[in-house]
């Protein structure tokens, strides 16, 4: 009698847990569409052998507890170099399909099927490399940033849970378009060919980590508080200019003034950049500058008229590790992009946004930490989180989601890369359509309209546009509860679908920041330090 009213107690603690915690989170949580995951749910949970796991996951929230095990970032020492034995002695194999993006960055081969018409591509202005961000990312990371192309050769197209009937036996950068036809791009998936779980080494990328800067010992040393204090005006005030919100403001239609954006001196740092790699090849330790990474960022510029141009600088993990709670782990996924803007009017920077989970802040670019040392002053640094890759303008701890700091993006001053160094840029025509981009692109547009939408920038002219115009996600969809990788408690699962690629991520934006209409100019750090990952003040 008495075990059997424990037993009561317990699990009505665990269903009022669940309920209250499922609400909370549904309060917290901005996106108030269902996720794609949950809509299919009757046929997830059917995928469960067992009975008692199918019931407890319906009625307790409680899906797959027997598949707990630990996940944890790295796999253990001594299968880890087991593994990169292996790789070095399949290294032809690994690197075989990624493609020479210097090459493409220098303006060479390439297949030619849509090449831009080169004397009407635009030039990257030189106010946009002078104020790229840097991005601090985290000293202990285990997933690095990682080579589109490298990716792409270690997966497989997938409809679903299925292999897709391809017409190629391998897609690259230049035609992962083609898996478009006939396709719903919900329905797409770039699955890993490799156990995730295995922790395969082109997940984490460790060869992309940033080239340390010979003077980051001497920084640190001279560390004080040096973002710009921005005292002069109030978030309020600023969010009344009119490049906050262009479309929002009057006069509605005006030209763009692309043709002011041309200017002479673009791509020179980045070519001499190139020279001293190519000396520096030869001399093994040193394979580039500080801050440099085999990885390209890719830069994408919006121009929205009236003077404004929007930078998004695009970073690509091929995996992005969850977070823990209470040692469980939830929410991770094979692909992972995340951006950061930085919104110019008339070649003057005035706001930087920051990515973060499927919300981010947006900052006065003079509110934000700006970099110390040659090459790296008045630019804007960045964090970007452990394992998710997350966005944010400080170190530390950054709760999201759950109360009580349960979930926690954490960012610190590691290593330093710089994107500027190695990138692709592209020109991106899009009108205006706050929030509508994802929904507004026809599904199929011939090779010459996507042209006419995406055009590598003049620097290199022979930059790949398949990947960009590719409609499906960029890694696995969630696993089955039937798999024994997969779990989900109070609504958070163990493996999330892959996301969809940077033209979904709202590049039409009319106000800097990527959802929705709530979107606030915080005027300094210390305002951020208050918000929660949606802008929210936290109580
Ligand atoms: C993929 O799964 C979704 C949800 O279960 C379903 O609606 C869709 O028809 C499936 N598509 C294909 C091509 O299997
Ligand atoms: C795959 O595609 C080929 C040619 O496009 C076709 O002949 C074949 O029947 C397809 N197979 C399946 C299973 O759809
Ligand atoms: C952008 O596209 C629109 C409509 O498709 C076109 O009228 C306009 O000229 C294009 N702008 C540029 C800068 O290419």
């Amino acid at each position: 009698m008495f075990y059997l009213r424990r037993f009561i107690i317990v699990i009505v603690l665990i269903v009022a847990s669940y309920f209250a915690l499922t609400a909370l989170h549904k309060h917290l949580d901005p996106n108030k569409h269902k996720p794609d995951e949950a809509r299919e749910d009757a046929r997830w949970i059917a995928t469960s052998q067992h009975w008692l796991d199918r019931q407890a996951c319906r009625w307790m929230g409680l899906c797959g507890l027997s598949h707990y095990h630990p996940d944890p970032a790295a796999r253990s020492w001594s299968k880890k170099r087991a593994g990169q034995d292996i790789l070095l002695e399949h290294e032809e194999d690994v690197y075989g399909e990624r493609i020479d993006w210097e090459e493409i960055i220098g303006g060479g081969g390439g297949p030619s099927e849509w090449d831009g018409d080169e004397r009407v591509l635009k030039d990257v202005p030189q106010f946009v490399l002078d104020h790229a961000p840097l991005v601090h990312l985290y000293s202990k990371e285990e997933f690095w940033p990682s080579d589109i192309s490298e990716h792409i050769s270690h997966i497989t197209p997938y409809l679903n849970h299925t292999k897709m009937n391809t017409s190629r036996p391998r897609h690259n950068v230049h035609d992962l378009h083609e898996l478009n036809s006939g396709n719903q791009g919900k329905a797409m998936f770039l699955h890993s060919k490799d156990d995730v779980e295995q922790r395969p080494d082109w997940l984490g990328s460790a060869h992309n980590k940033p080239i340390p800067y010979p003077d980051e010992a001497e920084v640190e040393e001279e560390e004080v508080d040096t973002y710009t204090e921005f005292t002069d005006k109030k978030s309020k005030e600023i969010e009344k200019e009119f490049w906050f919100d262009p479309d929002g403001f009057a006069p509605k239609q005006s030209p763009p003034l692309s043709s002011s954006f041309r200017s002479q001196s673009t791509g020179r740092r980045r070519l001499s950049m190139k020279k001293s790699l190519k000396q520096k090849r030869r001399t093994p330790a040193l394979p580039g500058p500080g801050g440099y990474s085999p990885a390209p960022a890719h830069l994408v510029l919006v121009d929205k008229g009236n003077g404004i141009l929007d930078a998004f600088w695009f970073y690509f993990y091929s995996y992005n590790l969850g977070t823990t709670v209470l040692n469980v782990r939830f929410g991770n996924h094979v692909g992972d992009w995340e951006h950061s803007l930085i919104r110019f009017v008339d070649g003057v920077p005035k706001a930087v946004f920051f990515s973060a989970h499927s919300g981010g802040l947006a900052y006065a670019y003079n509110g934000v930490e700006k970099g110390k040392g040659k090459g790296r002053e008045n630019r804007p640094v960045l964090y970007s989180a452990m394992g998710s890759h997350a966005m944010y303008a400080t170190p530390g701890k950054h709760p999201y989601v759950l109360p009580f700091g349960l979930l926690a993006d954490v960012t610190d001053k590691g290593p330093l890369w710089d994107p500027a160094l190695n990138y692709v840029a592209y020109h991106y025509n899009t009108s205006i359509t706050h929030n509508q981009d994802a929904k507004s692109i026809p599904n199929s547009l011939s090779i010459s309209q996507m042209k006419d939408v995406l055009q590598p920038a003049s620097c290199n002219p022979k930059a790949p546009m398949g990947w960009w115009w590719y409609k499906g996600h960029w890694g696995d969809k969630f696993y089955e509860l039937g798999d024994f990788r997969q779990w989900r408690f109070v609504g958070q699962y163990h493996y999330v679908n892959g996301p969809y690629g940077p033209r979904y991520k709202n590049l039409g934006r009319s106000k800097p920041c990527q959802s929705g209409d709530r979107c606030t100019i915080l005027e300094s750090i210390e305002q951020g330090k208050g918000r929660s990952w949606v802008g929210r003040r936290r109580r």
